[in-house]
């Protein structure tokens, strides 16, 4: 079942492997509400992508490496969203430990279907797999789990099956290509909309039907 406002919606932001390393982040845009996906230290975790402090976007690029600093005065964030590096806090900010708790930044959801990874602006809601169906977020998961490679990109033609699942369409080749395309949410611009060619581990995988 879709719910229509976006916020409550989710998104695929991309692959788990893009969130593997620490300080790897992907970013995107839901309506007004800027979000991040942010490896801190091995955890991967979302949040809106804005500060705390003067409210602007910590992360200006689509995707990239970098802790979660906001460029502005350098506040920096930990994994629960709480400021732990605050230059001159002892001069300028002066927050004691629970100052800092109360300028976490805002968490998103986070939810994973196989090595695909989905963001949602709201906190609370139904989980990806009940929004997809029991059954279409096993298929993905198999896909997924399937085509680990990245390749050279290929163009979908006309006799490929297509999936489609939230913002994102499959289209899986009969010899074994998988292109996934996931289209900018409402609100973000096309430097959100991401195309990925996958195959197969091996020539001898199994492949999911
Ligand atoms: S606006 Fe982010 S540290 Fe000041």
């Amino acid at each position: 079942m879709q719910n229509e406002a976006p916020e409550s919606r989710w998104f695929h932001l991309g692959m788990a492997d893009d969130l593997a390393t620490p300080n790897a982040f992907v970013t995107t845009r839901v309506g007004a509400v800027p979000l991040v996906a942010q490896n801190i230290k091995g955890r991967v975790v979302a949040f809106r992508n804005v500060c705390t402090h003067r409210f602007a976007v910590i992360h200006g690029e689509p995707a990239g490496c970098g802790p979660l600093r906001c460029p502005y005065h350098g506040w920096s964030f930990d994994a629960d969203g709480v400021p732990v590096g605050l230059p001159f806090n002892p001069t300028d900010f002066q927050l004691e430990a629970e100052g800092r708790r109360r300028l976490a930044l805002h968490p998103a959801s986070l939810a994973r279907c196989g090595r695909l990874v989905f963001v949602r602006v709201a906190v609370d809601g139904p989980s990806l797999e009940e929004e997809l169906g029991t059954s279409l977020f096993a298929r993905l998961t198999a896909l997924s789990d399937a085509f680990t490679h990245r390749g050279d990109a290929v163009e979908p033609a006309e006799d490929w099956e297509t999936i489609g699942a939230a913002n994102l369409r499959l289209h899986l080749a009969p010899d074994g290509v998988l292109v996934l395309h996931s289209a900018a949410p409402p609100g973000a611009d096309r430097r959100f909309s991401r195309t990925i060619t996958l195959y197969p581990a091996t020539a001898d995988t199994e492949l999911p039907a």
